[in-house]
């Protein structure tokens, strides 16, 4: 029993010095455990004589709750710094300056393939794509172009080798070639535009580029005819350089056009009157047109006395460096920050 006064003494000391939860478990074993003297004493009540087992019961009792009131008080301590460690560990940072990235814009290539689809689709036009690797067959000899045409030869079109390929495989030298494969999978009415990158043996100078960038157009119906062409044209030329744009057709030859055309129109930074963006001329030549060869409906199996056609074939780098002042073709294809972030 005197030990365990001395215990009672010194438990204050003992619980206190307890650093941490672990700590306290330790102490609390020595303190009320069943090795610790309270421990000792229940278990020898039952050999103490009857008179005395309530006397010495209580004061273990009484012992026991003060020791465990006092271990209580210390872990709820003990337990909230243990908290706080945790809390600190996790602790954010806010007020650290984050990283800022620069959002990224469509280059003006492609927003410029969007807009013109994007005007012809809202006249009820498809917008389709094709193969950039194309056969003979589709960029020339379907669209009414012979073995003998001079844009066959090797000096204008980048002949693809595959070893012993059926057909002579070439980079498509336009976007045309997606009227025969549109055609030959789709029945008519057609009204479709094509969007697509095009190569050809050309070298790199202000305004050429071996690889570069048209918009094909397609319609055939039972009854089209060239003052359609005419209309959907102007309409187009309004609707990309603004309001009272004039339009011209100035004949022409493509071979699976006939008749062909050129399609300028009058210059938007001038109104016409000649100046630097126009070459002083007040038209600024855009496209190639016509209407649909028979030739072409007989290769793809439509009957050309029950369909009548247009197409036409714009150049994408052509419409947005005339329309932005871009001096060389170049610029499209670096990716010079400086120069795309004029365009977003
Ligand atoms: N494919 C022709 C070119 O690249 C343009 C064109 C398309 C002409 C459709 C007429 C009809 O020059």
């Amino acid at each position: 029993m005197d030990e365990l006064e001395a215990l009672v003494v010194d438990a204050p000391a003992r619980v206190a010095a307890a650093a941490d939860l672990e700590a306290l478990k330790e102490v609390e074993a020595g303190l009320v455990g069943r090795k610790s003297i309270v421990g000792d004493l229940r278990r020898s009540l039952g050999s103490l004589p009857p008179e005395e087992r309530p006397v010495v019961g209580a004061r273990v009792q009484a012992a026991a709750e003060t020791l465990n009131a006092l271990l209580a008080e210390r872990r709820v301590v003990l337990e909230l710094e243990a908290e706080n460690h945790l809390l600190e560990q996790d602790r954010v940072d806010v007020t650290l300056p984050h990283v800022r990235l620069r959002e990224g814009t469509t280059h003006l290539l492609t927003s410029t393939l969007d807009e013109v689809a994007d005007i012809f689709a809202a006249l009820g036009y498809r917008v389709a794509s094709g193969p950039e690797v194309e056969t003979a067959y589709y960029n020339f000899d379907a669209l009414n172009t012979p073995a003998t045409h001079p844009a066959r030869a090797e000096s204008d079109t980048l002949y693809v080798d595959f070893g012993d390929p059926s057909d002579e495989m070439l980079l498509r030298t336009h976007t045309s070639p997606m009227q025969a494969r549109y055609m030959e999978t789709h029945a008519p009415p057609v009204y479709v535009v094509v969007p697509g990158r095009t190569f050809r043996s050309d070298t790199l100078d202000p305004t050429h580029s071996p690889v570069f960038h048209q918009i094909e157009g397609l319609a055939v119906d039972s009854s089209i005819t060239f003052a359609d062409l005419k209309g959907t044209l102007h309409h187009f030329a309004r609707e990309f350089f603004g309001e009272g744009r004039q339009i011209k057709l100035i004949p022409h030859f493509f071979p699976f056009t006939e008749p062909s055309a050129e399609m300028h129109v009058s210059c938007f930074a001038c109104d016409g009157s000649g100046c630097r963006v126009c070459s002083k001329s007040g038209w600024i030549e855009l496209m190639g047109c016509g209407m649909v060869d028979p030739n072409v409906f007989e290769a793809v199996d439509y009957d050309p006395s029950a369909v009548s056609g247009f197409a036409f074939g714009v150049g994408a780098e052509r419409l947005a460096m005339v329309r932005h002042g871009i001096t060389h073709i170049r610029h499209f294809y670096e990716n010079d920050l400086r120069v795309l972030r004029q365009f977003t």
